[in-house]
């Protein structure tokens, strides 16, 4: 890999590391890459065709770590498990799946360069669980902040409370033991994840210690939070909210497999503002404008202060749409044309997962083997 290319790639990628203090994260700005030997481990809930805001916030930065990184060790997989805490009918989870794997290739993913895999195909994620659930306390648990959201309660919300708890499945409640248990089972080294997920990376960090600590081993290496450079994409028309596609205001959602049209057009009905004059970041005042930003930065690898800088040229919101809306067009267009023919060619989808799964299954094996014996399990 050239030296630009990789101080490019290392500078836009902020690293989370603990100290092993408690209140413990340290952002590091600047990254000469990945230690080599590094494991990267990370995993995207099938929720079907991915968007913009996945696209931006997950996968694009797994294909360049993976791509720029040959010394390291990439494992992408799809958190089908984790989607299982919103029940669905199996048809659509069925199709969910396939729907995610094509999107996940379309996006340019290479399988000659990681390894990507179903989480449901290799059971030895739910054996980890269990052993990882019985270290993890509810009070733990109950901290998190994500179950809250998903089961639509507020953040002050507690399990100690009837009602959230008579409305509050037991899995979703504990969804982040089995994350502990995705990341460890490989003893990854770091996690690429968007900053919603640093609360259960800290979780995680701290069920390594404490299992390294009750058995007296260095057996988990304690994993690194790698902060995804794009910040999070809104909604076109509401940029109170995430980017989601449960929104049921089409317009609100771009995919990765929209026609340039539809790109055009969702753009065109994006929620801005009416202030005139130069352009400026700011999420709070300019909610819609700041997203559009973050759309640009996201895509051409700049930062906010340079995305800004070199928008000088466009002189009202008409040409700032259209300039954001070929950004898209442009970065998706062979990877639409991509996801419909592999969308196709199931077979070939079955082949790349079973290929993932023979080999996320054979570390799996070889690491719950000594896992079993470090616990008295053998
Ligand atoms: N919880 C993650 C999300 O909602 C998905 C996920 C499941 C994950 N297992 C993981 C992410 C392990 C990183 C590592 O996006």
């Amino acid at each position: 890999m050239s030296y630009l290319r990789a101080t490019r790639v290392a500078s836009r990628v902020r690293f989370l590391s603990t100290k092993q203090s408690t209140s413990s994260i340290q952002e590091i700005d600047k990254y000469n890459d990945l230690p080599p030997n590094s494991r990267v481990f990370s995993m995207i809930q099938p929720t079907g065709r991915i968007h913009l805001g996945n696209y931006l916030g997950a996968v694009k930065s797994w294909r360049t770590l993976s791509n720029t990184n040959p010394d390291s060790e990439f494992i992408f997989g799809i958190a089908d498990l984790h989607a299982f805490t919103t029940l669905k009918p199996a048809t659509e989870l069925k199709e969910n799946r396939y729907q995610a794997i094509a999107s996940l290739l379309a996006s340019g993913l290479d399988v000659s360069k990681c390894v990507l895999y179903f989480q449901s195909a290799v059971p030895e994620h739910l054996e980890l669980n269990w052993y990882l659930t019985c270290m993890t306390s509810m009070g733990q648990l109950n901290r998190m902040t994500q179950w809250k959201l998903k089961a639509q309660q507020s953040q002050t919300s507690s399990i100690t409370d009837e009602k959230v708890m008579e409305s509050t499945k037991a899995g979703l409640f504990c969804y982040p033991a089995l994350q502990n248990a995705d990341i460890l089972l490989y003893r990854s080294t770091h996690v690429p994840v968007g900053d919603d997920q640093s609360q259960h990376l800290e979780l995680c960090r701290n069920i390594a210690k404490l299992f390294n600590n009750t058995y007296g081993v260095d057996y988990f290496p304690l994993p690194k939070t790698l902060l995804t450079p794009a910040k999070k994409i809104l909604s076109l028309k509401n940029p109170e909210k995430k980017m989601s596609k449960s929104d049921p205001v089409q317009a609100s959602c771009v995919y990765v497999t929209d026609s340039p049209e539809q790109i055009q057009s969702k753009i065109k009905k994006a929620t801005t503002d009416s202030i005139q004059g130069a352009w400026n970041y700011d999420p709070v005042s300019r909610p819609g404008i700041s997203n559009l930003i973050n759309i640009i930065s996201g895509l051409t690898n700049e930062s906010i202060d340079n995305t800004v800088a070199n928008l000088h040229h466009l002189k009202d919101h008409k040409s700032l749409k259209d300039y954001v809306a070929d950004l898209i067009v442009n970065e998706f267009d062979d990877k639409r044309q991509l996801y419909d023919e592999l969308l196709q060619n199931k077979d070939y989808l079955e082949q790349v997962c079973k290929q993932g799964r023979d080999k996320a299954r054979e570390m799996a094996l070889v690491n719950i083997g000594e896992i079993k014996t470090i616990i008295g399990m053998d």
